[in-house]
């Protein structure tokens, strides 16, 4: 694994930009892995700034993103439909019908699932996945206990990550309970992973990935097993964590 260290988080967002947006200009038609949450929101500013300025253009690009939440409508604001529009894809050049999100209002989640597997073996492999990570070691939303083999699947979401997600809910009943992520297997898939990890909230986690042993308890320690991970972390992990940059 490749660890990068920067100051701040605007400083680890401008990294994974640069890294991406090299990646886009040398191949037009990549096949990006996208993630939702906090952490890579300013990652996509910098795409959509750098859009603005040099028109780097992404409409040979496909993307898919990890995950969506189970019962929401693709309209909610806390759809990560919804997400991904807002933050990306409304202010570049993508054509929308080259995005994936799994449907989390399909009438049959598990032929969703199975149907979004298949899209990703007819349009993959990623050849670069974005990834956060879960304050409980999660990557997509496999939470711990995930077995390594797993692929696109519904999952419940543990009491921790909706209390973490809840933030951007009115009430924590509002947090959705299920969700379908891409399964372990399916991110590992993917031909390089781009970790972004920044906050201080981050740096229990982030001491576990660096020092902890490899167990399905701690989903992203199989990324010690992946022949190109890159890691981005900031100063608020690193300040908050025993681990020296
Ligand atoms: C999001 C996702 C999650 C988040 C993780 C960290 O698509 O799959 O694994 O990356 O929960 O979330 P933030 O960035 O909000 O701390």
């Amino acid at each position: 694994m490749d660890i990068i260290t920067a100051n701040t988080y605007d400083d680890l967002s401008q990294v994974a930009a640069e890294i991406l947006i090299k990646k886009v200009k040398q191949n037009p038609n990549l096949v990006i892995g996208m993630a939702t949450g906090s952490t890579p929101t300013k990652l996509y500013e910098y795409l959509i700034k750098d859009y603005k300025e040099n028109r780097t253009s992404y409409q040979g690009i496909t993307t898919f993103n990890l995950d969506e939440y189970v019962g929401l409508d693709k309209n909610d604001s806390n759809s990560y439909f919804e997400y991904m529009n807002r933050n990306l894809f409304k202010h570049i050049n993508i054509c929308i019908e080259n995005t994936h999100i799994p449907n989390g209002k399909a009438e049959d989640l598990e032929e969703e699932c199975r149907n979004y597997e298949q899209k990703l073996h007819d349009k993959g492999p990623i050849d670069i996945q974005i990834l956060g990570l879960g304050e409980n070691g999660h990557i997509g939303f496999n939470e711990p206990g995930t077995r390594f083999d797993s692929r696109t699947h519904v999952v419940k979401l543990t009491e921790s990550t909706r209390k973490a997600n809840a933030r951007f809910f009115k009430t924590m009943e509002d947090v959705p309970s299920h969700a379908i992520t891409m399964g372990i297997d399916s991110i590992m898939n993917a031909k390089e992973i781009l970790l972004l990890v920044s906050g201080k909230n981050k740096a229990k986690a982030y001491e576990q990935l660096m020092n902890g042993s490899f167990s399905d308890t701690f989903p992203a320690s199989i990324l010690k097993k992946h022949p190109c991970v890159r890691i981005i972390t900031d100063n608020t992990v690193l300040q908050n964590s025993s681990i020296i940059a």
